[in-house]
């Protein structure tokens, strides 16, 4: 029933008004989460704890990693940064398998029965059962990286898989899709396992952090940050601090590589380079300033390089072993103007949260060919950009945090009503996967 019909009930009926009142409020409520429902339904998959729960357990099983553990706590947001801390988390981007999950728990439109849900979810924490084939005893045996969910959801209920062949369900990897494309015909095995590959999972959509440059399951969502705020009065204040933070470096770059080493030219070289050969301007305490986050240093401390992000203009995102950071979110939640070096680190890849049409309205692009080969000077290049129009772009940085934060589970209603990162990926989701439903039923 719609809500106009709801009303019309009320007109020329001899009803108690009290009694017509609280009926037609409750009809009202029904309504509106079908009307806000419809289309939207998503059915969580049940899956053994094998496929997640029981993968936590051996979080410190992995000597070439750091110790995963710690960064369990808090449904994946792992442990907040200091005792009195509200927002801030050590949060470990490949734990946003876990923290996805928590989130679809309170998800608004959950259906128990598959055949009325639009999505099926995939609760399996793939980037972390990756981690035996990746970093454990079972490198030799990376293509066989899912099958054994492949086999489980032919055996138990196969009807769900079968209605649409699997384009309706979805996942999270939480990795570079780089981790699970390694082909199958390579051999010995080279980095990654295949589950991407697979024929078995050609039809499913995988949230990764990062996606290949042609794309077909995949598609990227935003590295989760360290920010989670609970309440819209927390979000609020942290934007007006960025808004009135003073910028007194011009360019800065929170990152390692591109030191001593090896000798061959690349954009994070460059970047240092002209770092450390900067000279003065007037309108700034400092034109370049590096934040050296060797060996990981800063990648469970975020006090580290935000500090100085909220210092600077712009915030400088090279591209290191694969082309997407997590920084260009830390630098959008600073209000530092992103500086981008080739389309995909971001451009190409979060569609969902970044427009793409916009990129010229937040962000600043300078081809990385242009710097290490032609001699363009970045700074030059930033210090050029008129003033006012550096306060447009970074007016255009504040207005999209909540895009790109992941906000903590049970959080206020006022900031539920607001999409967080969370949100634009199950929107996103769900367009993929009908339009996907639709091609298929319109094929056969
Ligand atoms: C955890 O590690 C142990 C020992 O390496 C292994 O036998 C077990 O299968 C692993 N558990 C999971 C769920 O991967
Ligand atoms: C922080 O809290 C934990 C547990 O509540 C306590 O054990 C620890 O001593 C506290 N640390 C500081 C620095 O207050
Ligand atoms: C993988 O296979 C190679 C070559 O057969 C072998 O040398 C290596 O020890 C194997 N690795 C593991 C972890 O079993
Ligand atoms: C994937 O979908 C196609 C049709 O689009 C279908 O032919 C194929 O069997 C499906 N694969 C799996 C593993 O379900
Ligand atoms: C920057 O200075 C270093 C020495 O500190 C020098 O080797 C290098 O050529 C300079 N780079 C540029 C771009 O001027």
């Amino acid at each position: 029933m719609n809500r106009k019909k709801g009303m019309g009930m009320l007109k020329g009926s001899g009803w108690p008004l009290l009694m017509l009142m609280m009926l037609s409020v409750g009809k009202m409520a029904a309504s509106s989460e079908e009307e806000e429902c419809e289309n939207r339904w998503i059915h969580i998959r049940k899956l053994p704890s094998r496929f997640n729960l029981d993968l936590l357990a051996n979080c410190s099983e992995y000597p070439m990693l750091d110790d995963l553990c710690p960064y369990l706590g808090n449904h994946g947001l792992g442990q907040k940064t200091h005792n009195r801390s509200r927002s801030w988390y050590r949060t470990d981007p490949s734990m946003l398998e876990l923290v996805f999950h928590r989130r679809m728990l309170e998800y608004p439109c959950l259906t128990q029965d598959p055949l009325r849900a639009k999505a099926i979810y995939l609760p399996y924490y793939a980037g972390l059962d990756a981690l035996r084939y990746l970093y454990g005893s079972e490198s030799n045996f990376s293509a066989l990286h899912g099958l054994h969910l492949f086999h489980f959801l032919h055996q138990d209920n196969p009807q769900i898989w079968a209605r649409h062949m699997a384009h309706d369900h979805f996942l999270v990897m939480a990795r570079p899709a780089w981790d699970f494309s390694q082909p199958l015909t390579n051999d010995p095995p080279f980095w990654g396992t295949s589950f991407l590959e697979l024929p078995q999972f050609f039809n499913l959509t995988a949230l990764t952090l990062e996606a290949r440059a042609w794309p077909w399951q995949e598609h990227a969502v935003p590295y989760p940050t360290s920010f989670h705020p609970l309440n819209l009065g927390l979000l609020d204040s942290w934007i007006t601090r960025a808004r009135r933070s003073k910028r007194s470096i011009l360019a800065l770059f929170a990152g390692g590589g591109g030191g001593g080493g090896s000798s061959s030219p690349n954009i994070r070289r460059s970047i240092r380079s002209e770092c450390e050969n900067a000279t003065s301007d007037p309108s700034y305490e400092k034109l370049c300033e590096i934040v050296d986050c060797s060996n990981g240093v800063c990648e469970h401390d975020p006090v580290r390089f935000m500090r100085p992000m909220l210092q600077a203009s712009f915030c400088l995102q090279p591209p290191g072993d694969t082309p997407t950071r997590r920084s260009t979110f830390d630098s959008i939640l600073a209000g530092c103007i992103p500086v981008f070096f080739e389309d995909l680190s971001a451009k190409s890849q979060y569609g969902w949260h970044l427009p793409e049409n916009e990129f010229e309205d937040f962000s600043v692009f300078i081809p990385k060919e242009e710097v290490v080969f032609k001699g363009l000077r970045i700074l030059n290049v930033l210090q050029r950009i008129p003033r006012s129009k550096v306060r447009s772009l970074r007016q255009r940085v504040l207005a999209l945090i909540p895009n790109v934060l992941y906000r903590k589970h049970d959080s206020s209603p006022g900031l539920k009503a607001k999409k967080d990162a969370f949100d634009l990926a199950i929107d996103g989701t769900l367009d993929k996967i009908r339009s996907r439903v639709q091609e298929l039923h319109s094929v056969i």
